[in-house]
């Protein structure tokens, strides 16, 4: 059975204060839970969020990180960097990172091995435009992103690597996929996952859904077959929101 992985992301928001706040009441409210909850703060957050969820169930991410160890790429931050502080997750080819940041399926992959050498774990996210679905390729855009972002890794890795399914179109609009048309392309992924790496490795990926993820609709998208989790955006924002999606099954 694979786990249910909760996870939030803040984009660019929350200031350390903030982040403390958060945490602090968020601690109480998903401490008996099964889920695995994570959050993915911005950088500046992130020292205060590892120690205000020192102790706790709460597993602390970033939002993005350079492929290279070290060197003159100003304004980056390595693995290295983040691992040293004891960040265990990375979201790794965010929609708005590919969009407006120049991220691309070969970056993408490139800073997955990165992450990996560093012990850290990537929580990769794949998704098709709105055009992409209306010209109905949604399943060649995600699996051709899928194979792409998990080229040379080892069986191993991949079974340790999350993937997001966040259709761009439904980020941060409201409009929310059909959980039965989530559920699918998370299938085509797992199938697409199972061809190069068998099925045994397939059946062990978690795979989450993301896009204007709400407490009113974590459970109908989580309750379905393939669907292992979500990554949350706007609703990881309050401590109240975020914990009833993390306690759906409640
Ligand atoms: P949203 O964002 O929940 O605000 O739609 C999800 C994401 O971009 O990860």
């Amino acid at each position: 059975m694979r786990k249910k992985v909760i996870a939030g992301n803040w984009k660019m928001n929350m200031l350390p204060n903030e982040a403390i706040s958060m945490i602090t009441e968020l601690t109480p409210m998903v401490k008996d839970t099964e889920n695995e909850v994570i959050l993915c703060v911005p950088y500046t957050d992130l020292f205060y969020a590892l120690l205000t969820a020192q102790d706790t169930n709460i597993k602390i991410g970033a939002q993005n990180m350079h492929f290279e160890e070290k060197g003159a790429y100003t304004g980056e931050v390595s693995g290295k960097m983040l691992k040293s502080i004891g960040v265990e997750y990375v979201i790794i080819g965010h929609s708005e990172r590919r969009q407006y940041f120049a991220e691309t399926d070969e970056t993408v992959n490139k800073k997955i091995k990165a992450a990996f050498a560093n012990e850290l774990k990537p929580i990769v996210c794949v998704g098709e435009s709105l055009e992409q679905k209306e010209a109905g390729k949604t399943a060649e855009v995600i699996t051709n992103q899928t194979k792409l972002a998990l080229e040379g890794l080892t069986n191993e890795q991949v079974q340790n690597t999350i993937i997001a399914y966040e259709p761009i179109w439904a980020i941060g609009t409201g409009k929310t996929a059909t959980s039965e048309d989530a559920n699918n392309s998370i299938i085509c992924i797992r199938n697409k996952i199972a061809e190069i790496y068998g099925n045994e490795v397939a059946q062990n990926v978690i795979i989450q859904y993301g896009g204007s993820v709400k407490s009113s609709n974590a459970k109908e998208l989580f309750e379905t077959s393939d669907i292992d989790g979500g990554l949350i955006g706007g609703a990881s924002l309050k401590a109240e929101e975020f914990a009833k999606i993390v306690n759906y099954n409640k």
